[in-house]
């Protein structure tokens, strides 16, 4: 495997803060950047309550380690400005990958004002790990190509447009984030923006932890399952007829489909 980042080669730059995704649980799913990232570390603030505490035995004995659960914006702002005006090199460790539901923008403004700058470093998000984990395809062909990455409105809200009913009206491949602790209001919203009670949803309870739990069903039966399977947190939902694999045959590797890669075959008589 080839890297742009030999393990010796710092990572860090001045007055610059790394925000890196840690994958979403296992920790050989984090990059093997956001592991050099974590190895020439000084200082790492890391969000406790998501983020494996597994991937911090990478860190050198002297790192300054800071679980950000219990920590306001301020504090966490406070922590890498003094760090980055000490000259020492800060990560900023998320979950999955940063720019999904990351609060990333309010950190990396914050920095900007106090002069410093950011890199990311992406991370495999919940969403490919929750699809990994049940072998689904989220976009099949025929059946839709689309994905929608959302959540239902919490304490964070959700602009109006955005509504579960809303999106759902669009019939694509669902993943929500943020959402199984509500999963009968979920699935009454989803039902009211048009799918069937039919319609094929898998939660993956902490895709990728050893206390993985993944629960099958549709639409009509998931509320009990989930309840039966005692989870309300930490779990994606896909939702969609694509999780059925009942579509129609990819272009991409049919006979006839000539390409950049690859000369159709004309004997065939398709
Ligand atoms: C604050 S968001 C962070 C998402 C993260 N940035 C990502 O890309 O996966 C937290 C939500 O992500 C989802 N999530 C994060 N890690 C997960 C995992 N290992 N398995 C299932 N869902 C996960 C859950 O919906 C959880 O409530």
């Amino acid at each position: 495997m080839t890297s742009n980042n030999k393990s010796n080669t710092p990572l860090y730059k001045p007055k610059t803060v790394i925000i890196a995704g840690a994958g979403p649980g296992a920790v050989d799913l984090m990059t093997m950047r956001c592991h050099q990232a974590v190895e020439q570390a000084e200082i790492i603030v890391y969000a406790g309550s998501l983020v494996n505490p597994e991937v911090l035995k990478f860190a050198v004995p002297e790192c300054e380690i800071h679980d950000s659960a219990a920590m306001t914006l301020d504090e966490m702002v406070a922590v890498m400005v003094g760090g980055i005006n000490a000259g020492k090199r800060v990560l900023r460790l998320h979950t999955g990958d940063p720019a999904m539901y990351g609060a990333i923008s309010e950190q990396i403004n914050a920095l900007a004002e106090a002069g410093i700058r950011v890199e990311i470093i992406p991370g495999v998000s919940s969403v490919f790990a929750a699809a990994a984990c049940v072998k689904a395809e989220l976009t099949l062909p025929e059946v839709t190509q689309t994905v929608i990455l959302s959540r239902r409105a919490g304490r964070t809200p959700v602009p109006k447009r955005e509504s579960i009913p809303e999106l759902a009206c669009h019939q694509a491949t669902m993943a929500l984030f943020l959402s199984v602790a509500a999963i009968s209001d979920l699935v009454a919203e989803l039902l009211e923006g048009g799918y069937v009670p039919t319609t094929p949803v898998a939660v993956v309870y902490r895709a990728t932890w050893p206390d993985e739990k993944i629960v099958i069903g549709n639409l009509a039966d998931i509320s009990e399952r989930i309840e039966k399977a005692k989870i309300g947190r930490q779990a994606m939902i896909l939702v969609g007829d694509a999780l059925s694999r009942k579509g129609a045959l990819s272009r991409l590797y049919a006979e006839e489909f000539a390409h950049g890669y690859r000369e159709a075959n004309v004997n065939n008589n398709v």
